[in-house]
This record gives structure tokens, C-alpha cells and sequence, in this order.
């Protein structure tokens, strides 16, 4: 469902930059990082205790918050 969901973002080039915007605990990102870089995504998240979890992903560990 998540693959399908991120369908029309066209996530085409590991270079893209990409900016996750409420992306909470990164399992969106998850799906992000299968087709862009982690170090090219910005996670942005109201909650300092979510992106703490996001962060312990390590498919995320070089994603930017
Ligand atoms: C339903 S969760 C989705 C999280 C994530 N995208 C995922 O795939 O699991 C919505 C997220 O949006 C964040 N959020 C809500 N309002 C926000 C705002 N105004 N600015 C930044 N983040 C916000 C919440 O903290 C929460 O982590």
C-alpha cells in the first residue's frame, strides 16, 4: 500500500531531493529511500518524539530533520 501510495511522487533519480513533510516515525520515508537517497531527505515533524524514532532506523540514519 505504501508503494502504491508514493506511485505518483514519480520518484525517479536517487539524486531527487525530497522533503517528507509530516513524516512522523519515517515509515513513509522507508518507502522514499527504496528509490532516492536517505542523505537527499529532509523529514519534517512537529514531534521531536517521532522523528526520534525515524532516526532509529538505520535505512534513515542519513536522512536530514
Ligand atoms: C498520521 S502521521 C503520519 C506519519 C508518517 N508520514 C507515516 O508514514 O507514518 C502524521 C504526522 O504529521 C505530523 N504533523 C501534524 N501536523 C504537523 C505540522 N503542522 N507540521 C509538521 N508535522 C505535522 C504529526 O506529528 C505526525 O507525525
Amino acid at each position: 500500500m505504501r508503494d502504491e501510495a508514493l506511485e505518483p511522487a514519480d520518484l525517479y533519480d536517487r539524486n531527487m531531493r525530497v522533503v517528507d513533510v509530516g513524516g512522523g516515525t519515517g515509515f513513509c520515508t522507508l518507502g522514499i529511500v527504496k528509490h532516492v537517497d536517505a542523505k537527499n531527505v529532509t523529514i519534517i515533524d512537529q514531534s521531536p518524539h517521532q522523528l526520534a524514532k525515524a532516526k532509529k532506523k538505520e535505512a534513515l540514519k542519513e536522512f536530514k530533520d
